[in-house]
C-alpha cells in the first residue's frame, strides 16, 4: 500500500506514466468509466479548497466510484478534539483511500503513518502540494511537449508557496531547467528549498524585477501572496500587489510563453489576460482532473 505525501516519493518514470495514463483518460474517457466501481475516496479538507476538492471528487465519480468526507474542520469531530491519526484510523473503516488537506505541515503524513489505507497530501499549509505538482507537470508536458530545457519564472509568494516547492522539487530532476525566481525580499523561496538548487548543481537567479526576466521565460508560474499564512495584516496588506500581471508587461514576453497559476487568484493576473493564448490556468484546473484520475488509479492498484 502506498500512499503521496511528497512530490519526490514519485520517480521520473512513475511521473512519466502517470501523464501518459492521464493523457490516455483525456483521449478515451469511457475506457476509465467503470474502474473504480465500488471504490469510496474520503476528502478530509480541514482548510478551504475549490479546484483540488472538487477535482478529486470529479475524478473518483469519472472512475465509477463515490465520494464522502467533509470540507472544514467544524464539520468533523476535529473540532471536539480529534486527533489526525484518530481521524485516519477511523476513515480507514469506511473509504479506500483519503485525499487530506490540512493547514499544519505533516498532518497528511501523520494521517499515513495511522490509517490503513492510502492517502493523498491535497496541500499541507506551506509544505508541500504534490498533486498540484502533477497537474502542472501534466500541464507543461501538453503545452510545451517536453519536460526539460526550459527556462521556468517562478512569480510572487514563493516563502509560503507550497505549489512552488513542490514543483521546483520536482523539475529539479530534469535536464536544464533554469529557475527564475521573483519575489519581494519579504517572500524569497525558503533556504530548504533552494538546497535542493544549489546541491543539484541547479541554475537560478533570484531578483525582485519582474520586468527585467520576462524575455527569457518559457513559463511564468504566478502565484497569490496567501493572506491566511501571514503573522500580521499589516504586512499582507504590503506585499499583496507586489506582481499584477497586466497585457502591457506582456510586450517584451515569448510568443509561446505559457502563463501558469495553481489559483485561485486574486489580484495578480489581471482578467484581460484570461483571453490570450498564452494563459494555460484554466487548462491547468481540467489537467487537474485527470491526473488525479491516474493518481487514483495508480495507488489503488487498478489495472
Ligand atoms: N490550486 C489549489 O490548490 O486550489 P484550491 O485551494 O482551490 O484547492
Amino acid at each position: 500500500m502506498r500512499s503521496l505525501i511528497d512530490i519526490l516519493e514519485l520517480d521520473v518514470n512513475e511521473i512519466k506514466e502517470l501523464i501518459e495514463k492521464a493523457n490516455d483518460i483525456i483521449a478515451n474517457p469511457a475506457k476509465y468509466s467503470e474502474k473504480c466501481r465500488g471504490k469510496k475516496l474520503a476528502t478530509l479538507f480541514f482548510e478551504p479548497s475549490t479546484r483540488t476538492r472538487l477535482s478529486f471528487e470529479a475524478a473518483m465519480y469519472e472512475l465509477g466510484g463515490n465520494v464522502l468526507g467533509f470540507s472544514e474542520a467544524q464539520s468533523s469531530s476535529a473540532a471536539k478534539g480529534e486527533s489526525i491519526a484518530d481521524t485516519a484510523k477511523t476513515t480507514s473503516c469506511y473509504a479506500d483511500i483519503i485525499a487530506m488537506r490540512h493547514p499544519k505541515e505533516g498532518a497528511p503524513l501523520v494521517a499515513a503513518m495511522n490509517a490503513s489505507i492510502p492517502v493523498i497530501n491535497a496541500g499541507d499549509g506551506g509544505h508541500n502540494h504534490p498533486t498540484q505538482t502533477l497537474t502542472d507537470l501534466l500541464t507543461i508536458q501538453r503545452e510545451k511537449g517536453r519536460l526539460d530545457n526550459l527556462t521556468v519564472g517562478f512569480c510572487g509568494d514563493l516563502k509560503f508557496g507550497r505549489t512552488v516547492h513542490s514543483l521546483i522539487n520536482a523539475l529539479s530532476r530534469y535536464e536544464n531547467i533554469k529557475f527564475v525566481l521573483v519575489s519581494p525580499e519579504e517572500l524569497k523561496l525558503p533556504s530548504y528549498v533552494k538546497e535542493t538548487l544549489k546541491k543539484n548543481n541547479l541554475e537560478y537567479v533570484q531578483t525582485t524585477d519582474l520586468d527585467s526576466v520576462m524575455p527569457e521565460l518559457d513559463i511564468l508560474y504566478m502565484t497569490r501572496v496567501q493572506r491566511e499564512r501571514f503573522f500580521n495584516e499589516e504586512d499582507y496588506l504590503r506585499l499583496k500587489d507586489s506582481y499584477i500581471l497586466r497585457p502591457e508587461r506582456l510586450n517584451t514576453a515569448k510568443a509561446d510563453l505559457s502563463i501558469m497559476h495553481p489559483l485561485p487568484r486574486v489580484n495578480e493576473i489581471s482578467v484581460e489576460i484570461d483571453n490570450d493564448p498564452r494563459a494555460c490556468y484554466f487548462k491547468q484546473v481540467l489537467n487537474g482532473k485527470y491526473i488525479r484520475m491516474a493518481l487514483i488509479l495508480k495507488l489503488l492498484e487498478v489495472e
